[in-house]
């Protein structure tokens, strides 16, 4: 059995999509294993709480990036944490935390990578005029948004779009994607070289 970490400031319906995929044995030999927050009042504390899995507030205020990252590290070593899950967690990582799980954290984030790193991608995406956006599963590594991609899926621009509507349809992508993103890691198939994602 594999100790999936969430890691989370916010909402947490990616959290959430993960969890009910967990349950209904659709990332085979994975268990949640602890929900982390720097935002005591993120939303997906409390639907973690709900399904009864344990859940830790560590709120980063007065204290360096490493000494936070520390901390976030040590939850997640006492819950014997093999893949680090980044679901809406609205902080950069120390390089530091990077080094303690190598190609064993994993990101979301909702533009087709490189395209939009950083805050708002949907919007900046929607400004941008782009034709066709959508979502990024990838490894984290010391750069923002940078990390080899194990999976991305394309949603379309439709005229009829606001940044609210397609952030939504890119939503729903992203709740197949990772799921089946943590299905691709854990199942050990595929390598990382360089940037690339290769069948072994
Ligand atoms: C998601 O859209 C995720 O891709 C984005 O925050 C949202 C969290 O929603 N993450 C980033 O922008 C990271 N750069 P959720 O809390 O409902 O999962």
């Amino acid at each position: 059995m594999k100790n999936l970490g969430i890691l989370l400031s916010g909402r947490g319906s990616n959290f959430e999509a993960i969890a009910a995929n967990v349950n209904a044995g659709r990332i085979p030999g994975a268990r949640i294993a602890v929900v982390i927050s720097n935002k005591p009042d993120a939303g997906g504390i409390a639907t973690a709480q709900k399904l009864g899995l344990p859940t830790q507030v560590i709120p980063s205020r007065g204290k360096s990036r490493e000494e936070h990252d520390r901390e976030i590290v040590a939850a997640l070593r006492a819950h014997q944490v093999d893949l680090v899950c980044l679901a809406g967690y609205m902080r950069l990582l120390s390089p530091w935390f990077v080094q303690q799980y190598p190609h064993r954290i994993l990101n979301i984030h909702p533009s087709l990578l490189p395209a939009f790193p950083g805050l708002e991608a949907q919007q900046q995406a929607f400004a941008y005029g782009v034709k066709v956006s959508g979502c990024t599963v990838h490894f984290v590594d010391e750069e923002l948004d940078h990390g080899a991609i194990i999976v991305q899926k394309a949603v379309p621009v439709l005229d009829s779009d606001d940044e609210h509507s397609l952030a939504l349809r890119i939503l729903e992508q992203e709740h197949l994607a990772y799921s089946e993103a943590i299905r691709l890691v854990l199942d050990g198939s595929y390598q990382v070289v360089g940037r690339r994602l290769q069948k072994r």
